[in-house]
């Protein structure tokens, strides 16, 4: 496979900086070793129960949540494959309360790197796809030790943000802020190569994605734009859509980055969910830049998720994301309030009043 039709990532990385000259080789250096850790992550999952990493870790971190022991492996493999290098500040981790600045006897770097070590765990002992989850953003005052709301950094500032995913083969997606592109772990030579440039996600899609048994705790806009996808061809919409859900949010956005479709997990009424149930920083955040930068939009239903400031750096919130023309038709449904009337010049669907 001649290497210019598939670079490694360092030689695309060092090349789109050349191109552009947009940011110094710290940056590339610190997504190489970003990449060393989601292979030394994908190996380590792929041992499985022959490497006696399943099961719980019998801890529960600060989201409350049991641990399972390839969080706590992955966890730790993120931390000691990034703060060596001198790229990065400091690390904040899913599964880390607080953030984690780098050795003292290690150089401090202009970055903070942001993950969600492991995302999809209650698929690991089931063999269904898990990946990793990353953002980058940098430090406010490089050099100086770093504060915890350092973090608290809208994610339109992210410098670059990307996901691997540890599937029948591990990739990596990624942005630095000039499109999205995909690489594929070469088995036998173990580097990345490039063989998805320039991602994009087409507007329309017949392909939603929603974990539909929570349905009953819904707010109207969000139960209105699913029961229409499910009546199909004779429902309002007129055309049958297609439902998925594979509770691996990376495996979920990987499917819509390369085929298209919508992905749903809102607020609700449910205590533990009234904010959304996944997290801004490490999960909303990079996943809306990469959504955005191929052509899609990220929202919570109102707001543009990359415009949230942070209160605090585990703040769960409500993501709806995905085609742009699936996603701005649930933004108007949030606008119309109960009584819905479609008159957005963007549809052709008829004026519908509902009872929802
Ligand atoms: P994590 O494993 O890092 O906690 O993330 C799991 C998330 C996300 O990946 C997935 O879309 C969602 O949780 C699934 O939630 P449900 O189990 O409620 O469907
Ligand atoms: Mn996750
Ligand atoms: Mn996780």
């Amino acid at each position: 496979m001649p290497i210019h039709e598939h670079p490694t990532l360092a030689q695309f990385l060092l090349q789109d900086k050349r191109s552009r000259g947009a940011f110094g080789t710290d940056l590339v250096q610190l997504l190489l070793d970003v990449a060393q850790a989601c292979k030394a992550v994908s190996r380590t999952v792929a041992g499985g129960s022959l490497r006696g990493v399943f099961g719980s870790a019998n801890a529960v971190n600060v989201q409350g949540e049991t641990q399972a022991k390839l969080d706590v492996l992955a966890d730790e493999i993120f931390r000691e494959r990034t703060e060596f290098g001198g790229h990065v500040a400091a690390v904040a981790s899913e599964e880390q309360e607080e953030p984690v600045p780098v050795p003292q006897d290690y150089p401090r770097g202009d970055f903070l790197l942001l993950y969600d070590p492991l995302d999809g765990s209650s698929n690991i002992d089931v063999n269904v796809s898990v990946g990793s989850i990353f953002s980058v953003l940098r430090a406010p005052r490089p050099g100086e030790p770093v504060e915890a709301a350092d973090f608290l950094q809208p994610g339109a500032r992210q410098v670059a943000a990307g996901y691997a995913i540890y599937g029948p083969s591990t990739k990596l997606v990624l942005t630095v802020g000039s499109g999205v592109h995909g690489f594929t772990l070469d088995p036998v030579l173990g580097d990345f190569r490039l063989t998805r440039p320039n991602m994009t996600i087409p507007a329309a899609t017949k392909e939603f994605a929603v974990n539909a048994s929570n349905s009953r705790f819904w707010e109207a806009p969000v139960k209105r734009y699913v029961e229409e996808c499910m009546a199909g061809a004779e429902g309002p919409r007129g055309k049958d859509f297609n439902m998925r859900w594979i509770a691996s949010m990376v495996a979920e956005v990987h499917r819509i980055l390369v085929r298209g479709g919508v992905f749903l997990y809102p607020r609700d009424s449910r205590p533990g969910s009234r904010k959304g149930r996944l997290r801004l920083m490490y999960e909303g955040n990079p996943m809306s830049m990469l959504i955005e930068q191929a052509g899609g939009l990220s929202t919570t239903g109102t707001e543009r998720v990359l415009d949230i400031v942070p209160d605090e750096l585990h703040q769960r919130v409500p993501l709806i994301l995905g085609s742009a023309e699936e996603v701005e038709r649930i933004q108007a449904y949030h606008r119309a309030g109960p009584e819905p009337v479609i008159d957005t010049p963007l549809f052709n669907a008829r004026g519908l009043f509902r009872t929802a």
